[in-house]
């Protein structure tokens, strides 16, 4: 088994991650504290069993999930079993359940003690480290939301066998951003393919523990976690959330970050080049059609008009090292096209 601590100012836990976790929950029950499950239809009938006893509310899969309506779901279920501030939710699933469960753990009776058990890569890696928590509005993903650390992270990378593979790479792609970032070993280690995964996210969540200890509130280092979002996030947006998940939309965000990168001066030569090659040999999608990535940077350029006209643009300027710009929306247009 392997551990990482995250020591954030609003709330310090372990990340256990490794193979196998799941077969003994004893070390990791908390005595004389109830536990309470949240899953979805997928995950639960594979990996509910092992909570066998407890009781839980199953939401179904998906991103539609992640809304006041399930919220107000859970809310009753939890006052049904009269779980108190002493007991324990537990999330059991991707980043939909974990956000999800962690903001009902963060609202109900002002906060439950709260268990993160993510069972894609994308939550080994990412959502389940770092406390963000919420649900999505119509008007937008994530727009209600909180910081709320968990106890403990139980990553079973066991669970990543039944991942679907698209499901798989996409979380790869949060994996790569890591390399990009802050990491060059990390990207040594993808690119000769003998790191064990376990040990692969180990470090992806030592890197993110490191951003969150630095920057709880993600209000200025973090930030970089952006690489290769807010395009992706454009991209997401111009697809109505339909042709790409989020990963995917991500990959090629980081393509294209890279490009404006080189185009800009700001990023050495050949690292676009070094992106997609490496984002392609894990299966991921490393360009778009041109009509989906203009009206992509024509949306980004509306919701930016509106914000003020600038967009803080996270750029890699060599592999491991991330940095941040400021740019006005039709710059980067015109960098990217
Ligand atoms: P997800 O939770 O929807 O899971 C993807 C799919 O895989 C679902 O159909 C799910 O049922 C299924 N699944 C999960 N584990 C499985 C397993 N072991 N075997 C078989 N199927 C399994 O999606 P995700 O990619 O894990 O998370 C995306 C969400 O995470 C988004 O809502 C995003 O906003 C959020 N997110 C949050 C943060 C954060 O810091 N809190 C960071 C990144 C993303
Ligand atoms: N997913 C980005 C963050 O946690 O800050």
């Amino acid at each position: 088994m392997l551990k990482v601590l995250v020591e954030a100012q609003n709330g310090a836990y372990e990340i256990l991650l490794g193979p196998g976790l799941l077969k003994d929950l004893s070390p990791f029950i908390q005595k004389g504290r109830r536990h309470f499950i949240i899953s979805d239809t997928n995950v639960y009938p594979l990996y509910g069993k092992v909570f066998g006893g407890f009781p839980s509310f199953v939401v179904k899969a998906g991103e539609k999930s992640k809304s006041h309506e399930s919220l107000l779901k859970i809310y009753d279920e939890l006052s049904k079993h009269n779980i108190s501030r002493e007991d324990v939710i537990v999330a059991l699933g991707g980043g939909v359940v974990g956000d999800l469960a962690g903001y009902a753990a963060a609202t109900f009776k002002r906060g439950v003690r709260f268990i993160q058990v993510p069972t894609t890569l994308l939550a080994q890696v990412d959502s389940s480290v770092g406390g963000k928590v919420g649900v999505n509005l119509k008007s937008g993903k994530n727009m209600v939301g909180s910081f709320y650390q968990p106890s403990l992270v139980l990553a079973d990378t066991d669970t990543l066998q039944t991942l679907p593979g698209r499901e798989f790479a996409a979380g790869m792609a949060e994996v790569i951003k890591y390399a990009f970032i802050a990491d060059q070993n990390l990207y040594k280690k993808l690119l000769s393919k003998n790191t064990a995964l376990a040990e692969i996210i180990r470090i992806c969540c030592e890197i993110k523990a490191g951003y969150v200890q630095r920057d709880p509130f993600d209000k200025n280092v973090r930030m970089e976690l952006n690489f290769g979002h807010t395009i992706g996030h454009a991209i997401e947006t111009a697809t109505h959330y339909k042709r790409y998940l989020h990963g995917e939309a991500v990959a090629i965000g980081m393509v294209l970050a890279a490009r404006i990168g080189e185009r800009g001066g700001v990023s050495e030569a050949g690292l676009e080049d070094a992106v997609r090659d490496i984002l392609i040999q894990n299966g991921l999608p490393a360009a778009v059609d041109d009509a989906i990535l203009k009206s992509a940077m024509d949306n980004l350029m509306q919701d930016k008009k509106a914000a003020g006209d600038i967009i803080h643009f996270i750029l890699a300027d060599t592999i491991g090292h991330a940095l941040a710009r400021d740019y006005k929306a039709q710059e980067l247009r015109e960098l990217v096209l």
